[in-house]
């Protein structure tokens, strides 16, 4: 892929100013990450109604380290069968399109860090908080009731990708990443809103969306998840996110060990209909299970 704008020392230095317009953050953005050839494939057949499992496995075929990553998590504590997953229709199927779309785009965004200095934060913490984030937004959807029923793999990739514009803000001025968050420890104020508007990750998160042609569920959890009511049309699936979100805060895997936690929305509780007592289940959910989020990480560590 085309990440040399990424690389460890590699990356120009682009200054940010304290006033950054669209066209400033758009060229930054052009420096960032295009697709690879293996992405456009898979973006292409997911947004095909037409694609089936054998489809996606046809496509995953031509990248071997890709396959083999399919089905090492098909066959790993997070799927949990007990049996042998061999085929890779199979594991396409366990694992279903949608993830499989959101694990394939995430690898090849953290791909270029392992082992760079670049970022201005622990790209581990950044890698548990969104796994962390994906698996409470999953197990959110286990908790409906059937008739408010939600996506759960389109909750999921959302989930995994909602502060993907972190990375690339951090890429393009960790300066200005850092003193943000310098920014919300004086004022004692959630990461987001020390942003500037015009430098948010939302916003960098949203022109990668739009760049990468992401789906527009994905594109809204990514630019929504700190606004959900700024997207009424998905407002339901932004809020699990939401939710999601200030739930990793909670259990501790937040980017920075001591982040301000942000506050969960009350609009984006009512929307997804989910009763506050719920939370509590869900979050012991989630400390039992540690082994499967070590599974999609290791995936994620290579
Ligand atoms: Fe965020
Ligand atoms: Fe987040």
């Amino acid at each position: 892929m085309s990440y040399a704008a990424l690389g460890n020392g590699y990356l120009p230095a682009i200054r940010i100013g304290q006033i950054m317009n669209q066209k400033l953050i758009s060229r930054a953005i052009e420096r960032l990450p295009i697709p690879s050839s293996t992405v456009r494939r898979i973006s292409r057949v997911i947004g095909d109604p037409e694609s089936s499992a054998a489809t996606v496995a046809e496509v995953l075929r031509i990248d071997p380290a890709l396959s083999g990553k399919v089905l090492k998590l098909a066959n790993s504590a997070y799927i949990g069968i007990p049996r042998t997953v061999s085929s890779l229709p199979h594991a396409v199927v366990l694992l279903g399109i949608k993830r499989i779309h959101s694990i394939v785009l995430t690898s090849e965004l953290l791909a270029p860090f392992h082992n760079s200095a670049v970022l201005p934060f622990s790209i581990d913490r950044f890698r548990r908080h969104a796994v962390t984030v994906a698996f409470i937004a999953e197990s959110i959807t286990k908790h409906l009731q059937r008739y408010d029923a939600l996506d759960e793999h389109e909750l999921f990739s959302g989930a995994l990708l909602h502060d993907i514009g972190k990375l690339l803000a951090g890429a393009v001025d960790p300066a200005a990443v850092t003193e943000t968050y310098k920014r919300s420890k004086r004022l004692a104020i959630p990461y987001y809103r020390a942003e500037n508007d015009e430098f948010s990750h939302t916003i960098f998160g949203l022109h990668l969306a739009q760049q990468w042609q992401f789906p527009k569920e994905l594109t809204a959890c990514i630019r929504g998840h700190h606004a959900a009511a700024c997207f009424p049309e998905l407002h339901r699936t932004v809020s699990v996110i939401h939710i999601a979100d200030v739930m990793a805060h909670l259990l501790g895997y937040a980017l920075y060990p001591d982040e301000k936690t942000p506050a969960i929305d009350e609009a984006a509780l009512s929307a997804v209909r989910l009763p506050v007592e719920r939370l509590r289940v869900i979050a012991e959910d989630i400390l039992k299970q540690q082994d499967q989020i070590a599974s999609l990480l290791e995936i994620f560590d290579v």
